[in-house]
């Protein structure tokens, strides 16, 4: 019965001309990375808004949100991302936007990430002081997430 059912199996596996492995394979890496980029989103948000609303500035607020963006931009992300979790592969095109030049270089990939977190050991120290120091640090840590967006991430189809 055993044998049965694995020849089965095989048999519908075959009948599937292109391998989805990879997206079923990457599923928690690339959910983990969105999720990542969600509490950085999140967090910078937070600041943007009150970089925006000046009346709305907190300093107990801004200090927490800077120190979580540099918590987050100081984790070990490589278990994130494993080699062959790109956009290029098939069944992946539509679960990720990471672009294949990642693993091409993934020192430089590492290297923008290295940028951001110097960012934000300058960020932390004025982004709880005053709404002043805020606004002049949001441009620092903006440019550098954008940064790698620019080379790593596809645009949004
Ligand atoms: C070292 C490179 C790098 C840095 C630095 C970086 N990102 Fe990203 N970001 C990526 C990549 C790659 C993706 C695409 C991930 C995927 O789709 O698998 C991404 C995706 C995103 C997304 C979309 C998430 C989703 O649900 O698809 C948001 C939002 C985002 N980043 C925000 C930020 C913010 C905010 C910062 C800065 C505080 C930042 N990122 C810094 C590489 C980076």
């Amino acid at each position: 019965m055993k044998h049965f059912i694995a020849a089965v199996l095989v048999g519908l596996f075959s009948l599937f001309p292109f391998n989805t492995a990879n997206a079923e394979d990457f599923k928690k890496q690339i959910e983990a990375r969105d999720a990542y980029m969600s509490m950085l989103s999140f967090n910078l948000g937070l600041l943007g808004g009150m970089a925006k609303n000046p009346d709305s500035y907190d300093a107990d607020v801004a200090g927490k949100a800077a120190a979580n963006l540099q918590a987050l931009a100081n984790m070990n992300i490589d278990a994130m991302y494993p080699k062959g979790s790109d956009n290029g592969q098939a069944g992946l095109a539509d679960k990720t936007r990471a672009k294949p030049d990642i693993w091409a270089d993934f020192a430089d990939f590492k290297k923008k990430q290295e940028n951001l977190q110097t960012a934000l050991a300058e960020f932390v120290k004025i982004a709880g002081t005053d709404v002043d120091g805020l606004r002049k640090g949001m441009g620092m840590v903006g440019k550098n997430c954008k940064g790698c967006h620019e080379t790593y991430r596809a645009p949004k189809d």
